[in-house]
């Protein structure tokens, strides 16, 4: 059977500063879409990471459906209504257009889909993180889907031996999608050498190389693209499918353990560490440190289990602690070196005034 996954997401309001939505915001979401799933939707699930509100949908309408694109744009529309009523903070912050033109897409909330044919069990992850930008995914998936180091199904397992074809996006091309098509293990370094750049060349999909399947849909919007300007960072979600021909979901989380370095944190103008947290994770230190959270879910027909949690276990216990280590380390140096991103990407415009300022001041001696 073919069924179509839609992730949604946007933040419309949160409360106390950028940390998460309020129970009255996340449940006008929640009734909204009950009250109009039947007839369009199979199953859905609403969650938040962050300041940040996710609706995951099964339907059978295919990717960039308008009505389930519309009806997502609405509810987060029912939802600002209820941030501005409650005096949340950044109430309709990603609702950048005023008018739904079809798509969500260019609109301002994240988007991540794919259609699939259910397989006889169909166990997927779904990924949520805030406090970043897409190219957060860059490292743990190619790591997960080309090295094994990392997923041992690589060399174990006949059914991926083949490896995965990676469809790599200029996410700073903004006239039309500027995407490679790349496939390892034989163009492991190209892949590398793109990947490497997280701000500017994010993974958008990773397919099997045996089965032609997709596993893996990322939401690849940046907000700034959209507005003109830089409105905030772009918390991308993620959709991955798991076992059999794909790595197992254990080979996925693993390169989660690293806690690696990424863009965003305080002012989305910073580098910290990614921490693997529990479900409706909130934010804290230093409006951070960057989050992701993982629901895996088996399904039959479109119709979804309860989500299983994957890093609400004793052995993320230990990983928080020293990603918690790493991200106290990279805030000791403050605004200086590494630790502050570059000024293309910098959320706030106040060191390019400041900036302007001083040129004027310099003077020139031989
Ligand atoms: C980062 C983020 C926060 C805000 C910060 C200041 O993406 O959302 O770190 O940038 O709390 O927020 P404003 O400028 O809205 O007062
Ligand atoms: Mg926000
Ligand atoms: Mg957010």
């Amino acid at each position: 059977m073919k069924i179509t996954i839609s992730v949604l997401k946007a933040d419309v309001g949160s409360i106390g500063g950028h940390l998460k939505p309020s129970l009255a915001l996340i449940e006008e979401i929640r009734k909204f879409i009950a009250e109009r799933a039947r007839g369009l939707l199979i199953d859905y699930y609403i969650s938040s990471t962050g300041d940040d509100i996710a609706i995951l949908c099964t339907h059978t309408r295919g990717p960039g459906d308008q009505k389930i694109h519309q009806l997502a744009w609405e509810a987060f529309q029912a939802g600002t209504t209820v941030a501005r009523k409650s005096g949340l903070y950044g109430a309709g912050q990603d609702l950048l257009k005023d008018a739904f033109s079809g798509n969500v897409r260019g609109l301002g909330p994240a988007v991540a889909e794919m259609e699939i044919d259910e397989r006889e069990s169909e166990p997927f992850i779904f990924f949520a993180a805030d406090k970043t930008d897409p190219g957060a995914y860059n490292l743990p998936f190619y790591l997960a889907f080309a090295d094994p180091m990392y997923c041992s199904g690589l060399i174990l397992s006949p059914k991926m031996s083949q490896g995965f074809k990676f469809r790599i996006i200029d996410v700073s091309f903004t006239e039309k999608t500027k995407v490679i098509e790349l496939v390892a293990p034989e163009e492991l370094y190209d892949i590398a050498v793109l990947l490497r750049d997280t701000e500017k060349y994010v993974i958008e999909s990773i397919y099997s190389r045996s089965t032609g399947n997709q596993a893996v849909a990322i939401s690849t919007q940046r907000l700034h693209n959209i507005a003109g300007k830089y409105t905030g960072k772009d918390d991308p979600v993620a959709i991955v499918r798991v076992q059999g021909e794909f790595p197992a979901t254990g080979e996925v989380l693993a390169p989660f353990n690293i806690g690696h370095y990424v863009a965003g944190f305080m002012r989305g103008s910073h580098i910290g560490p990614l921490m693997p947290c529990r479900l409706n994770a909130t934010i804290s230190y230093f409006d951070g440190p960057p989050v992701v959270t993982g629901a895996a879910f088996s399904m039959k027909e479109g119709k979804l289990t309860e989500p299983a949690d994957v890093f609400d276990h004793p052995y993320w216990d230990t990983i928080r602690t020293s990603v918690a280590q790493k991200a106290s380390e990279i805030r000791r140096q403050g605004f200086c070196g590494p630790s502050m991103l570059p000024i293309s990407e910098l959320e706030y415009g106040g060191v390019v005034e400041k900036l302007n300022q001083l040129e004027k001041r310099f003077t020139y001696t031989d």
